[in-house]
């Protein structure tokens, strides 16, 4: 059974691709693709780039043309929960997509066609990377120490949020829909669709690189740069070890 792991920046892949057993180089659809084995696994590795329309041009090809049976996204993430925290680790239960609107016509979120803002993750594989994300937690070392691990639901949309009044009001908003929204990132929702059409078990590991604030822009470089790399390494070699 072939797993997938997909990260949107060379450095949210960390070392993988240089663990790998037996690595083959494929270039498709102008990615990358690495196939080999890690952990006892066959995997395939690729970055998606940024953005939904990147990751889910990444993941159907993923399925169509790698034959993976099951995905897992590895990066980070900008915390809008209370209590989320830059170097927390929220491992995603559902998505949504904050910028999908085709109101009036469907209810504001709601993915039309799929009759549904949230689509869930699928519950073992986010067990196994809560578990890993926990162990690394617990390790404690250094900048690259997570503090806590958190699950739940998590917010993609094409836009990096960069202010904390748009933060805030994307939170409120949601909240206010019923929707309490941990984290903003770019690629997981697009994935988690591309992976509910196929049938196939996603789930994302997302450490916080920022508050999705107006200091985001300087957090999310920083963070990306030193630390990013080390927590995807740690947890997933943790989760495929599972
Ligand atoms: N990924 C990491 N930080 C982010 C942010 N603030 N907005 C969107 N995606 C992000």
């Amino acid at each position: 059974m072939t797993t997938a792991i997909l990260s949107a920046l060379p450095e949210e892949q960390g070392s993988l691709v240089s663990a790998l057993e037996a690595p083959e180089r494929i270039e498709h659809a102008s990615r990358v693709f690495w196939r080999g084995r890690l952990e006892g696994h066959d995997v395939v590795l690729v970055l998606s780039g940024i953005g939904k329309v990147a990751a889910a041009t990444t993941a159907n090809a993923l399925a169509e043309r790698f034959g993976a049976r099951r995905m897992v996204f590895t990066g980070v993430a900008g915390g809008v929960g209370e209590g989320v925290q830059v170097g927390d680790v929220v491992v995603a239960t559902e998505y949504l997509q904050h910028d999908m609107d085709a109101s009036p016509i469907f209810p504001r979120w709601e993915v039309p066609g799929y009759g549904a803002v949230r689509m869930g993750c699928d519950p073992a594989l986010a067990a196994l990377l809560a578990e890993a994300a926990a162990e690394f937690a617990g390790r404690g070392q250094g900048a690259a120490a997570a503090r806590r691990v958190h699950r739940g639901l998590v917010a993609s949309g094409d836009r990096f949020v960069s202010t904390a009044a748009e933060s805030q009001r994307l939170r409120r908003e949601l909240l206010a829909a019923g929707h309490e929204v941990l984290a903003v990132e770019m690629e997981g929702a697009a994935v988690t669709q591309v992976c509910r059409d196929h049938g196939l078990p996603f789930a994302a590991v997302r450490t916080i690189s920022d508050r999705a604030d107006d200091s985001a822009h300087v957090d999310f470089p920083a963070f990306v740069r030193d630390v990013a790399g080390p927590c995807a390494d740690a947890i997933v070699h943790g989760f495929l070890r599972r």
